[in-house]
C-alpha cells in the first residue's frame, strides 16, 4: 500500500517515502505525475541536479563515496585494462580514478545527461586531463562496436536504467572476451542496528536534505525507491550470469549499504 488515504494524494510527499515492495526497478520512476519513459524522467532529472550532485553526492555519504570507488577502481588493477568504459559516468568521478589508478591509454565516460557530462568535461579541463572523452548515449543502446573495451565499470548508473537486462547486454557485447565489469550499487544492510540507522536516514533525511539543497522536489525521494526496487545481491549476480558473464562476485561495503559486483566476459 502506497498511501493509505485519498487525502495524503494531494499533498506534495516529503516524507516518509512509502515503498512498495512489488514494483520492479523498471516502474520505479523519478516523477509519479508524469507519463514520461523512465528514461526520460531520469534524464531530466539528473540535467536537474548536476549543479549539485558532487556536493551532496559526498556530503550525504560522508565522504565514503570516493573510498567505494577507489575499491572499485583498484578490482580491475590485475586486468590492466587499456580502454575503459565509464558508463553511467555523471560528472565523471569514477573515470577520474580509473585514470589516476589504472593508467589506461583513454577512457569513454558515456552518460544520458548532458547536465552531468558538461560538469564532468569541466572538471577534466580544470585538471588537464585529456584522456578521458564524455560522450552522451544510452546505455541500453552502446553507440560502440563489439568487443572494443578492456573493461566496463559502473558507479550508481544499472538502477537507474530502464531495462536493467537490456543495458547489462550492452556492456557485456561492447567487452572484449575476458574483460573485466566492476559494478558499484547501493544495497540494503540486513543487520540490526546499521538496517535500522539506514532506514531512517535513507527515508527521512536524505529525501528532505537533498530535496532542499538540489531545489528538485523527487530526485532524492526516488533514490531510495530505486534502492528498494533494485535487484541486489544473489539476485543480481542471477542476473550477470544470465547475461553470460562468468567469475561473478558480490563484495558488500560498509555493512552492506553499497556492493560492489565483479564479473568477466
Ligand atoms: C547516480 S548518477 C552516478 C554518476 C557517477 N557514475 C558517479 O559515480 O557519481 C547516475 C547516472 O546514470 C546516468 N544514466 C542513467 N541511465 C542511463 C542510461 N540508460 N544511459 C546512460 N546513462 C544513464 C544518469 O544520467 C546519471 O548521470
Amino acid at each position: 500500500m502506497r498511501h493509505k488515504s485519498t487525502q495524503l494524494l494531494n499533498k506534495p510527499r516529503v516524507f516518509p517515502v512509502y515503498i512498495s515492495k512489488s514494483k520492479t526497478l523498471t516502474h520505479v520512476k523519478p516523477r509519479k505525475d508524469s507519463d514520461l519513459s523512465k528514461k526520460a524522467q531520469v534524464e531530466e532529472m539528473f540535467d536537474n541536479i548536476a549543479h549539485r550532485y558532487d556536493f551532496l553526492n559526498h556530503f550525504l555519504s560522508v565522504g565514503i563515496d570516493n573510498w567505494w570507488r577507489k575499491v572499485t577502481i583498484n578490482s580491475l588493477k590485475e586486468s590492466n585494462p587499456k580502454r575503459i568504459l565509464d558508463v553511467a559516468t555523471g560528472t565523471g568521478d569514477l573515470a577520474f580514478e580509473a585514470l589516476k589508478r589504472l593508467k589506461p591509454d583513454s577512457i569513454v565516460g558515456l552518460d544520458l545527461s548532458e547536465g552531468m557530462l558538461s560538469k564532468a568535461r569541466v572538471k577534466a579541463k580544470d585538471r588537464n586531463i585529456a584522456k578521458i572523452e564524455f560522450v552522451k548515449g544510452d546505455s541500453e543502446r552502446i553507440i560502440f562496436d563489439d568487443q572494443e573495451f578492456d573493461a566496463v565499470t559502473v558507479a550508481f548508473g544499472v538502477r537507474n536504467f530502464e531495462n536493467l537486462e537490456q543495458g547489462l547486454a550492452e556492456i557485456y557485447r561492447v567487452m572484449r572476451p575476458g574483460a573485466r565489469v566492476a559494478i558499484l550499487e547501493f544495497s540494503k544492510p540486513a543487520k540490526f542496528p546499521i538496517k535500522q540507522l539506514y532506514n531512517f536516514y535513507f527515508k527521512y533525511i536524505l529525501p528532505v536534505f537533498g530535496r532542499l539543497v538540489s531545489k528538485d522536489a523527487t530526485a532524492y525521494q526516488y533514490l531510495p525507491e530505486s534502492v528498494q526496487a533494485f535487484p541486489e545481491g544473489d539476485a543480481f549476480i542471477n542476473i550477470l550470469t544470465k547475461t553470460g558473464f562468468t567469475s561473478c562476485k558480490n563484495r558488500p561495503l560498509t555493512f552492506g549499504i553499497c556492493s560492489l559486483y565483479t564479473a568477466v566476459k
